[in-house]
């Protein structure tokens, strides 16, 4: 059943079908003893469903998610080489160009990026992308780069029947019942694109929060999407500079969270794929020769520390997102790369795990969408290297 559609109607005694009788407590409970009351409670609809549509007098069905069912790692189309994957510290990585990603995949992390992807829609006003396609004017191929669970190109793939959406990630953790013009491929974006052919180009290359994954986000990415885009095709980046910012003086220089991202940025940008690259998007789109380039930086705040209701609730969201994840970025720099142990990641994290949630601090970090069109090839289109400050948006917390 959909979403938002209403539930059966009772059956009656004589077979028909009659709606749902939708009453108050007080309507259902007058004339009743003090004893019927109490035993006439547990018949009592408390369901929030009955109050989510009063105004139909029939209550709203809430669909029950299916992913848990089908989350089980059953493509028959991956070989175990790319499905057995690596446990360490009682997380698991992908194994498909093993050890290339620091980051888990695991069940867990998976549920953490689908509560991501709910909060950047709110981030962003409720959109999932910038790029300027609409019902009228649609996406015909899409790509996906770094789709992880797949759920933006699976609601891409929703909103937009007529495109084709591919998504491409290391690991196989996306869902098996996804709509008919969405699928998924195991892949490493760093390797050539050969299995694309001249005819499938794409009019519509898209990656979100694949920070941490690149060594040369120009070469590995940006470049590559300019050359499989077809003329007047966009790229999309949605991506989160990790560092810690604060624009008063409520966050001491050692404060705990920003001395730890510190530590996790210098860790992998030794190691070559730095975590703290949401801010180069830009300069890359400009350097391939995308034309028609523009950036909007939004501020999220890492707790409910505004003032302001929108920004406090999305700081809120935030807090949750951060110490849930707090582990899965932690483990794979400061375990791999400075080769602490387990105990020693988590007694740091004590730490950590208050200064998220310190709203004494006005801490923030920044999320960069970078919107760039491949310019037809006799356009005289906008050269490189002039976006404009006037592109940038920056929203106040
Ligand atoms: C933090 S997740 C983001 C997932 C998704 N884009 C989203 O926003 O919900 C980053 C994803 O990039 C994938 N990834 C990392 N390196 C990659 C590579 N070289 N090629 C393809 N995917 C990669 C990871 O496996 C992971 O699923």
């Amino acid at each position: 059943m959909a979403p938002g559609s209403s539930l059966p109607a009772e059956d009656t005694d004589d077979g028909a079908s009659q709606p749902a009788p939708q009453f108050g407590m007080e309507e259902q409970m007058a004339g009743l003893s003090e004893g019927e009351r109490a035993a006439n409670l547990k018949n009592y609809q408390f369901s929030f469903q009955q109050n989510l549509d009063e105004g139909t007098g029939k209550s709203v069905f809430i669909e029950a998610d299916s992913i848990p069912v089908v989350r089980d790692n059953d493509w028959e189309s991956v070989t175990s080489s790319v499905v057995n994957y690596r446990v360490e510290n009682g997380r698991t990585y992908h194994a498909y160009k093993d050890g290339s990603y620091l980051y888990p995949n695991d069940t867990d992390e998976q549920d953490r990026q689908q509560f991501e992807h709910v909060i950047l829609q709110h981030l962003m006003g409720g959109r999932l992308y910038f790029a300027p396609f609409s019902q009228e004017h649609p996406p015909r191929r899409i790509l996906d780069i770094g789709t992880g669970t797949g759920i933006w190109a699976i609601e891409l793939g929703f909103e937009y029947p007529t495109a084709k959406v591919l998504g491409t990630d290391l690991s196989a953790i996306q869902p098996t019942d996804v709509p008919p013009n969405v699928e998924f491929y195991v892949e490493d974006t760093r390797d050539e694109w050969h299995w694309y052919r001249q005819e499938d180009r794409f009019d519509y290359i898209h990656t979100r929060m694949t920070l941490g994954c690149w060594e040369d986000l120009k070469a590995d990415v940006v470049q590559k999407s300019f050359d499989q885009l077809e003329p007047g095709g966009w790229f999309e980046a949605q991506d989160l500079l990790s560092s810690i910012l604060c624009d008063d003086d409520t966050m001491a220089d050692d404060n705990p969270l920003k001395l730890h991202f510190e530590d996790i940025e210098d860790a992998t940008a030794s190691e070559g794929r730095p975590l703290n690259s949401g801010d180069k998007w830009r300069k890359a789109c400009e350097e391939v020769g995308f034309v028609d380039i523009t950036e909007y930086v939004f501020k999220v705040p890492i707790n409910g520390w505004p003032r302001e209701l929108r920004w406090k609730e999305l700081g809120k969201m935030w807090e949750a997102n951060c110490l849930h994840g707090i582990q899965a970025v932690t483990y794979g720099p400061l375990g791999r790369i400075r080769h602490l142990s387990r105990n020693q990641m988590e007694m740091l994290l004590l730490d950590v795990r208050k200064a998220i949630s310190d709203t004494s601090v006005h801490a923030y970090q920044k999320f960069f969408i970078v919107l760039g069109r491949k310019p037809y090839p006799d356009e005289v289109g906008q050269p490189a290297g002039v976006t404009t400050e006037e592109d940038t948006a920056m929203v106040d917390c």
